[in-house]
Order: structure tokens, then C-alpha cells, then sequence
């Protein structure tokens, strides 16, 4: 091979790119999730979940069954955004396998946001919304439970392709909702923390560039 083609077909953009430019609505995580450690810890939580976004109104409609503990942050059942420092919660102690799997593919550091069990109960949903306005990734979101019947979906880019042990980037600048017609909770994690950029690049890598 051409030796100046070969070193194009070498070439994977930086992480900083990936997040800040790609424009991409989602990326697929390479990322091994230990689903079953993870919802046998959140499955102890979750009488202890509180309504997540409880005062959203949109017309005459309000989100209905989104439930949320917080691992990392202010204390378990502060779930929405605030400013300040923020550390594990009270919940942390009795989720090891959890913070064992947050702490290998995460910076947890002081620009580290909250990092919450999210359920979203049988026949619940989230009405469509953006959360910022600026393009790009930050958080993860992992699928710990994913029962057929859920689905998250871009209004202009369509469904996120989640199933049980998937994680993506989600650029949710971009206006999604979430849906569970099924009759079982659906369980993911929304980490806002740093993933490890290697993590990002090879991601981007088995997507894109095989
Ligand atoms: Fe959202």
C-alpha cells in the first residue's frame, strides 16, 4: 500500500474532536458492563427512588413513572443539577460491584456530576425535551435493564439502538424522549464524569473505522 494512503487509513480522530466536533447523535461504548452485579445492588435502592423531575410541565403534561437515586453527588435523593462539589452518597457503601465499574472507566475528579440510577417504570415516560443547547458528549448512559418495549428516541435522529449491557454517548442537545411500553422497569445509569479517552477512541474506532 501506498505508503501516504496507509498513513491516512492509520489516522482516528482525538477524543477531544469525538466529543466536541463529531456531531454524531450517539456513539455505541465498547464497554462491559456487569448488568447482573449492577441491578442486584440498584434492585435493594430502589424503594428508597424519588421522582425525578417532578415539576417538568409541558402543556398539561408531566413525565410520569422516572425514578432516580444519586450514587455521586449531593446526597441519594438530590437527582436533579446543582452546582458545587460533589462525592459518593450515602447509597455507595451497599453498591460496591457499581463503584468498582464507575471508578475503572471514569476520571472521577472535581469536574465529576452526578452519577444516578435512573428507572423508568412499566407504561412510564419522559416527554420530549433537550438539556442543553450546545452540541456534544459528556454523559454515558447505560442500559442495565433494557425490557423490549423501551425505547430512546432522537425526535430528528430516530432510536438509540440500546439493549440490556449497552452504554452510549448521547448528544442531548438534540430533543429525545423515552419510553417503557413493557410491563418491567427499565434500569440505566446516566454518568456525567469523564469516560477514559482510550475507552472513546476505540469506541469510535469499531464504529467508524473497521
Ligand atoms: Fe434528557
Amino acid at each position: 500500500m501506498n505508503k501516504m494512503i496507509d498513513s491516512f487509513l492509520r489516522y482516528v480522530p482525538t477524543d477531544d474532536w469525538i466529543k466536541n466536533s463529531s456531531r454524531l447523535p450517539w456513539l455505541r461504548l465498547n464497554l462491559e458492563v456487569p448488568t447482573d452485579a449492577i441491578s442486584n445492588e440498584a434492585k435493594n435502592l430502589y424503594s428508597r427512588a424519588v421522582l425525578h423531575r417532578d415539576g417538568d410541565k409541558f402543556a398539561h403534561y408531566s413525565h410520569q413513572g422516572w425514578k432516580s437515586l444519586t450514587l455521586y453527588g449531593d446526597n441519594s435523593t438530590t437527582t436533579a443539577a446543582t452546582d458545587g462539589p460533589k462525592n459518593w452518597t450515602e447509597i455507595a457503601p451497599v453498591c460496591p460491584n457499581t463503584v468498582d465499574f464507575i471508578n475503572k472507566h471514569w476520571i472521577i475528579d472535581g469536574s465529576t456530576g452526578r452519577i444516578r440510577f435512573m428507572w423508568l417504570e412499566p407504561g412510564g415516560y419522559i416527554l420530549p425535551h433537550q438539556d442543553r443547547e450546545r452540541s456534544m458528549f459528556f454523559e454515558t448512559n447505560i442500559a442495565i435493564a433494557q425490557p423490549a418495549g423501551c425505547k430512546f428516541r432522537f425526535l430528528d435522529y430516530g432510536t438509540v439502538p440500546f439493549s440490556t449491557g449497552s452504554s452510549f454517548l448521547v448528544d442531548i442537545s438534540n430533543k429525545h424522549l423515552v419510553v417503557n411500553d413493557s410491563d418491567q422497569a427499565r434500569l440505566h445509569m446516566i454518568v456525567h464524569a469523564t469516560l477514559k479517552p482510550t475507552i472513546i477512541q476505540s469506541s469510535y474506532e469499531q464504529n467508524f473505522y473497521s
